[in-house]
């Protein structure tokens, strides 16, 4: 049973207008759910044998205490030392800790003084070589004053290593070898050029367990050190995978949201509705859809099944924002082709209540709202987004929060990456590689000049130079 702590903390899942019962032809048929539900033991079936295989790491870091220890250890020594934090490091290992930051923090956090934030760094997290941004994060900081955490778990990716080769000359610049005090290198222990540099440099080192990867790391190191230097609970964000782990042992669709969620998508997808849109109306809540979105793109989208036939499968993540999209691409959920579902997360309270004044009452535009609340009003229009939806056909569910705090949160994380994990299953896909970002990456390195790749450099030149419409 939950602690008593837990209670009321569990996060929900609504998928009543998922269903063909609530929003007619295009929701989910029962015959089609019954045929999912007949392959389920084949899905743990398959689980269970990628987790002997050591392909599901993800599932035991809600109760690795190593690592706990480890990264509150390694936080406590640098804490009240720094005024901002960079975090380099690109798509897994870089979204789990912006959406952790970004639901946690306060909503200003990075221009609140220093007393304000607790004394806890600013934190600026990369995920990009854009040369402004990269430069402009270099200009702004005091360099002595921030904390570098580098974050590949390959050890190697080049977008990381070409941050960290601009931020460790100024380092050097600015501190010589005391400049090592300013690095922890987030990584696969003994392997990888990260390791190696760490190594050279004297790094402070956190480790990334080999069989998690970088998608399913964000209750690792890679999110839980960020998370501890901000000042949140980590063990709390485990406590709450923990919570949703056991729910998610069940073979029981009606006790499993993460389950339920895999199945009702999947489902959707075999019948022509590949677009998965996650819409949290909440803005701390937009970098968890983001994420969403590499973990649901980068693991079901996939060339070959098990069975190494050419199936050219996956649905297609949208992150979309209440109410904000509301004006923006709902008129395009409501009205559309029937090719996509929309789930809501849906905070039942959050941390502000924001009272709107009766000031300006007596104009029929604000009537409606006067003397009641943000949070009323948030609640309504996303009640009413559902109910348009749902009278429009469009497959809809919601995921209830009961509020955005670390329990909740780990297990929002968890919620998603075990849906993905059965979804692989479901798919017939391996869910846990990427083979289709080498080839961008090999045609990238090449017209670099890397040696090794002066073959493809060749063969790519010349498709270039011939067909160009450019106007
Ligand atoms: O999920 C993944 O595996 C990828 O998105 C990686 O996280 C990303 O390519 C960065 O890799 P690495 O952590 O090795 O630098």
């Amino acid at each position: 049973m939950p602690s008593a702590e837990k209670m009321g903390q569990e996060i929900r899942y609504d998928y009543t207008n998922m269903l063909e019962d609530a929003v007619g032809e295009h929701g989910v048929d029962v015959d089609v759910l019954d045929e999912a539900r007949s392959r389920l033991t084949q899905v743990f079936a398959t689980l269970a044998a990628q987790r002997a295989e050591g392909t599901l790491g993800f599932m035991d870091l809600p109760f690795d205490d190593v690592t706990v220890e480890e990264v509150l250890k390694t936080a406590a020594d640098l804490e009240g030392r720094f005024e901002n934090m960079v975090i380099l490091g690109i798509g897994g290992s870089a979204l789990g800790a912006t959406a952790i930051a970004r639901s946690l923090s306060h909503p200003l956090h990075n221009m609140l003084d220093s007393d304000t934030r607790g004394g806890r760094p600013r934190i600026f997290i990369l995920d990009n070589i854009d040369p402004d941004m990269v430069f402009a994060v270099a200009d702004y900081i005091n360099i002595d004053k921030t904390l570098f955490n580098v974050v590949t778990k390959s050890g190697g990716t080049v977008e990381t290593m070409a941050q960290l080769a601009i931020f460790q000359e100024r380092l050097t610049a600015a501190l010589g070898a005391d400049a090592s005090d300013n690095v922890v290198a987030t990584t696969t222990t003994g392997k990888g050029d990260l390791w190696a540099m760490a190594q050279d440099f004297g790094w402070r080192t956190l480790s990334i367990p080999e069989n998690v990867g970088g998608r399913f790391s964000v209750l690792s190191s890679v999110g839980l050190f960020p998370a501890a230097m901000l000042g949140f609970d980590v063990q709390g964000l485990l406590g709450g995978a923990a919570l949703m782990d056991r729910t998610c042992r069940s073979k029981d669709f009606e006790q499993s949201p993460s389950l339920a969620y895999a199945m009702l998508q999947y489902c959707l997808f075999r019948s022509g509705a590949p677009i998965s849109i996650l819409m949290p109306y909440a803005n701390a809540l937009y970098d968890v859809a983001d994420w969403y979105r590499q973990l649901w793109a980068e693991s079901l989208g996939k060339k070959y099944n098990f069975a190494g036939e050419v199936v050219h499968t996956g649905p297609t993540p949208v992150k979309a924002l209440g109410t904000t999209d509301q004006h923006s691409q709902v008129q395009l959920y409501v009205e559309g082709p029937y090719d996509k579902s929309i789930t809501f997360i849906e905070v039942a309270e959050f941390k502000t209540t924001a009272a709107i004044p009766v000031a300006l009452a007596e104009y029929p535009s604000t009537a409606s709202v006067a003397g009641r609340s943000l949070n009323e009003l948030i609640a309504a229009e996303k009640k009413g987004t559902e109910v348009a939806l749902t009278e429009a056909g469009c497959p809809n569910g919601t995921l209830i929060m009961p509020a955005i705090n670390e329990l909740t949160l780990g297990q929002l994380f968890y919620f998603f990456e075990m849906a993905t994990a059965f979804s692989g299953a479901l798919y017939g896909v391996n869910a846990f590689d990427q083979p289709g970002v080498e080839a961008g990456k090999i045609a990238a390195y090449a017209l670099l000049g890397v040696e090794k790749y002066a073959e493809r450099k060749r063969e790519i030149e010349k498709i270039s130079a011939k067909n160009r419409k450019i106007i």
